[in-house]
């Protein structure tokens, strides 16, 4: 099978978030490595207050979270490399699923079918998405709670609840804890939606920003998408690590595909960014 993804979305869109300013607040930490930072303050910390969440909110914080932090859509897209959520119709396909014989989870219903495929990937592996080798057995999806992708269970019925609402499906989710749902006027006058985008200023945050730690363990990301980066400057010189970032099918690092990492950083990066991140992987060289 050939997997290939050579863009990701999840770079332009990353960060819609909403913003509600009433009491009762829970502070959702957009994990900082992957939120842009705006003019170098410490990393941005975005207060949703949950008790003003209508279901209407509560779906587009699902959506923002699939392609921002959540970075599903580095896989999930049109490129072949997972099933297509957004084109699929989600609450027809888990149905389907789950009647597989293959099927051996404990999802009693499509909200459970989803959630169980961010929690425990390998539980039902789609045919042909498995890990090579494993005849479908391992799936190559990261677990959505673990490192790096940390999502809270919050987090995860608001995506739950973007999957089932995309396609015009009954959203079967609860808001969170005991929140009332709110009128449409009292939600209007109490959001505003604030884009975070703006160049990095430092290495770590490039390299969150353009989901590098989504496939690289590298500043303090686990992920073994791709190769380790955390002793990468003993292997690669300079010129070597800038040609893998802005044109990575010049060489294929051993025991890795062609086609997964994405080759649009060249033109998503500035100068400074690029500089910034070959430098600090330039560095990497294991240990302490
Ligand atoms: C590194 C790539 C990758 C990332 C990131 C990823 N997934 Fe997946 N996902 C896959 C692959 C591959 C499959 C198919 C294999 C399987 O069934 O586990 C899959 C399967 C699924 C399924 C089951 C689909 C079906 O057709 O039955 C759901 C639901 C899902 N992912 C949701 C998510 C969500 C939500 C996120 C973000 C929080 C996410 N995934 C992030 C690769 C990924
Ligand atoms: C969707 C997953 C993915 C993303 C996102 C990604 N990479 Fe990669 N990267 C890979 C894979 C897979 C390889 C190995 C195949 C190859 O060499 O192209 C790789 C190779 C590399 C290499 C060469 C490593 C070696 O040992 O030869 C470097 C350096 C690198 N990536 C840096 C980055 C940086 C910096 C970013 C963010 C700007 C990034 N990658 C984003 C998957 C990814």
């Amino acid at each position: 099978m050939n997997l290939s993804i050579r863009k990701v979305q999840s770079g332009a869109v990353l960060f819609n978030v909403l913003l509600f300013s009433f009491s009762l607040t829970l502070v959702f930490t957009l994990v900082a490595n992957l939120l842009p930072q705006v003019e170098g303050e410490a990393p941005v910390e975005v207060e949703i207050d949950l008790s003003a969440m209508t279901m209407d909110g509560f779906v587009s914080l699902g959506e923002s979270i699939f392609s921002g932090k959540g970075t599903c859509t580095l896989c999930h897209n049109n490129m072949g490399r997972a099933p297509d959520i957004l084109q699929l119709n989600m609450v027809a396909t888990s149905t389907e699923r789950m009647a597989d014989e293959r099927y051996k989870g404990a999802a009693a219903s499509v909200e459970d079918y989803m959630r169980e495929s961010m929690l425990d990937p390998s539980l039902y592996v789609v045919k042909g998405f498995g890990q090579k080798g494993s005849n479908d057995t391992v799936s190559p999806m990261p677990t959505a709670n673990k490192a790096p992708i940390l999502l809270t269970d919050v987090e995860m019925d608001a995506v739950i609840a973007f999957m089932q609402a995309k396609d015009g499906n009954d959203v079967t989710v609860a808001l969170p804890e005991g929140l009332p749902e709110k009128s449409a006027e009292e939600q209007a006058g109490a959001s505003a939606v604030a884009a975070v985008q703006g160049p990095a200023e430092t290495a770590e945050e490039a390299l969150g920003k353009f989901t590098c730690t989504a496939c690289h363990a590298v500043a303090g990301s686990e992920s073994m998408v791709g190769p380790e980066l955390n002793a990468v400057g003993n292997r690669l010189d300079k010129d070597k690590i800038r040609e893998s970032i802005l044109n990575p099918e010049a060489v294929i690092a051993e025991g890795f595909d062609a086609g997964m990492m994405p080759a649009d950083f060249a033109k998503k990066m500035t100068i400074s960014e690029l500089d910034m991140v070959t430098e600090y992987l330039l560095n990497q060289k294991g240990g302490q």
